[in-house]
């Protein structure tokens, strides 16, 4: 099948991962939260937003950061099938999350020109997604499957593969993770705090995303 709606500028799974040391995982369920959020995440120098295909919302709110904030780069997460995968790219994703890895999702993704990074938690699914030219993954749920010690006994038979843990990551554990040398960023949900959103909290997102920053320095 192929996309009737090119991306003339695609990107690639690792520029998503090297923008920032967090990719946030956000979850919306208010239309109108979904502007100000995404520039309170680049007020604090944070681009790469995954907003998760988890409420009705979803598709609406990514549409609405696509149209309003060019600056920023917004992404669904939560993508499990064909479906999701055109619904993110029409509603103006430019990359895809998924929680696992099927080839159906990694071929969805490719024939509409969303970069995607490929959920994985076990050997087994690493390599089809390897098989299907996916080097850059998503590990979830990283602490609940094996965490630090997992990532690192993968670095010896996937020497070749980079990962974004995902699942349990927060400010405090964060440097652990990315002082790996198979580690590029991080993904976690406690940049968007529920409460924040709810209130239209946006100076503490934007002081959350900051904070973010200095994980960089700490490389
Ligand atoms: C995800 O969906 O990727 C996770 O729910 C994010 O995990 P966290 O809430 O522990 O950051």
């Amino acid at each position: 099948m192929t996309n009737p709606n090119p991306n003339p500028n695609p990107l690639t799974a690792l520029q998503v991962m090297q923008d920032a040391p967090v990719i946030p995982v956000i979850v919306l369920s208010d239309v109108a939260q979904a502007v100000p959020l995404a520039r309170a995440l680049l007020a604090g120098g944070i681009r790469m937003l995954e907003v998760t295909l988890r409420t009705p919302q979803a598709l609406a709110c990514i549409e609405a950061i696509a149209r309003a904030v060019p600056e920023a780069v917004v992404g669904a997460g939560t993508v499990r099938c064909r479906a999701d995968a055109q619904a993110a790219a029409n509603a103006g994703a430019r990359f895809a999350v998924s929680p696992g890895y099927t080839s159906a999702v990694g071929q969805a993704c490719r024939d509409v020109d969303l970069a995607l990074l490929p959920g994985v938690a076990t050997g087994g699914e690493i390599m089809t997604a390897c098989e299907d030219g996916f080097t850059e993954l998503k590990f979830f749920p990283a602490l609940q499957a094996g965490g630090l010690a997992m990532l690192k006994a993968w670095s010896g038979p996937f020497f070749d593969v980079q990962f974004c843990p995902t699942g349990g990551i927060s400010l405090q554990n964060a440097p652990e993770f990315l002082a790996l040398p198979n580690v590029v960023c991080v993904g976690g949900s406690w940049l968007v705090p529920a409460d924040a959103a709810a209130s239209g909290d946006w100076h503490r997102v934007t002081r959350l995303a900051t904070e973010v920053q200095a994980l960089r320095h700490s490389l």
